[in-house]
């Protein structure tokens, strides 16, 4: 009998080691009852991820929302200026909607991976005629489904002016107003954003962005709420500027969403940086939790093995909650703590 006990708590100890399917609560579950959503960017094609059903086990057991990462993107999903392809992007709808997730749709209006068709000399009337089009048909396709949309991406530049792009230098600043006049119009539920990176916390460009928002609004654009990438690394960000920000987004009666979020650590990461990781997603968590207008805090992939950061940031990796191997990382740990604090506090 006591040799069966001993087995039994070795076994179990084992899986426990490597994973949280020894019966620890998931984060979905808590974000639930905290009554947030928590959520991932979703892999290119993941279902033909050598790791598939391991990756598609931790997604839907720890998140109840997803962002495909690129394949909503126009490259990905107009293809062709008289051609769409929604097959990509569905998959991961049907994903979503099969394990009950919420889609948050990504992007509408960006001036990075666009089709080739699109680089060539367009009148200001043409541009607006393939935004419509774009907007509205890609909407349409996803109604009732896709329930966030990032309508405009990163319209700001770093210094706090307009984004010198393709939308802005053809069709001039009014691009940013239509796009969510016509994604309105062809989803009157779907809840529309403005999302940027380098916002999060009060600064040129954040002040630009806020200007923008609130004279939008006050013009009647309907534009619901703004989305924090919060791409940021092992210095943190000022925390009470964070607050502050959130504060004042807030109260221009905007819904908040934390869109894209990871920590970049030195490639060479030491237990210390992971557990100054840990504390950087902790005290994020905890700010975005004082206030109401925050929805989702949703992370940009979740194992470090198919993150963006490697490719894009030299020497920098490992900025998700999960490692290579699935385990979960001392962030995972930290933010679950600060969600269930959360619970025993009370809403
Ligand atoms: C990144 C993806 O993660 C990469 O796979 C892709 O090669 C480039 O784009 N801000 C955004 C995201 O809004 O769309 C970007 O995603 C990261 C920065």
């Amino acid at each position: 009998m006591k040799r069966l006990f001993i087995m039994t708590a070795l076994l179990l100890s084992v899986s426990c080691f490597t994973s949280t399917e020894c019966g620890e609560e998931s984060l979905r579950s808590i974000a639930d009852k905290v009554g947030i959503y928590i959520g991932y960017a979703s892999a290119n094609s993941f279902w033909f991820l050598p790791d598939a059903s391991k990756y598609t086990e931790v997604a839907k057991r720890e998140f109840n929302i997803l962002t495909p990462e690129n394949q909503m993107k126009w490259d990905s999903i107009h293809p062709e200026r008289d051609r769409y392809n929604f097959s990509y992007a569905d998959r991961h709808v049907q994903f979503a909607l099969e394990n009950n997730m919420l889609v948050h749709g990504h992007t509408l209006v960006w001036h990075n991976q666009l089709p080739f068709w699109l680089s060539t000399q367009w009148t200001k009337d043409e541009l607006l005629k393939v935004l419509e089009d774009h907007i509205k048909t890609v909407v349409s396709h996803f109604k009732g489904k896709v329930k966030i949309w990032d309508v405009v991406n990163e319209a700001v530049s770093d210094t706090g002016t307009y984004r010198q792009t393709i939308w802005y230098k053809t069709i001039g600043p009014e691009y940013i107003e239509k796009a969510f006049i016509w994604a309105r119009e062809a989803d009157p539920e779907a809840i529309l954003i403005y999302n940027d990176y380098n916002i999060e916390t009060i600064n040129p460009k954040s002040n630009f962005t806020y200007q923008l928002i609130k004279e939008l609004k006050e013009n009647d654009v309907p534009i619901d709420g703004v989305g924090f990438q919060m791409h940021i690394d092992i210095n943190g960000v000022n925390y009470e500027s964070f607050r502050n920000n959130l504060k004042r987004f807030a109260d221009l009666g905007l819904k908040i969403y934390i869109t894209e979020m990871d920590v970049r650590i030195p490639k060479n990461a030491t237990h210390q940086d992971l557990q100054k990781q840990a504390e950087i997603y902790a005290k994020i968590f905890e700010i975005c939790l004082e206030n109401p207008a925050v929805q989702a805090i949703q992370l940009w992939g979740f194992t470090d093995k198919y993150s963006w950061v490697p490719g894009f940031f030299t020497g920098y990796d490992h900025p998700l909650i999960f490692d290579r191997d699935y385990n979960p990382k001392p962030a995972y740990f930290a933010i679950k703590e600060v969600l269930k604090k959360r619970i025993t506090q009370g809403n």
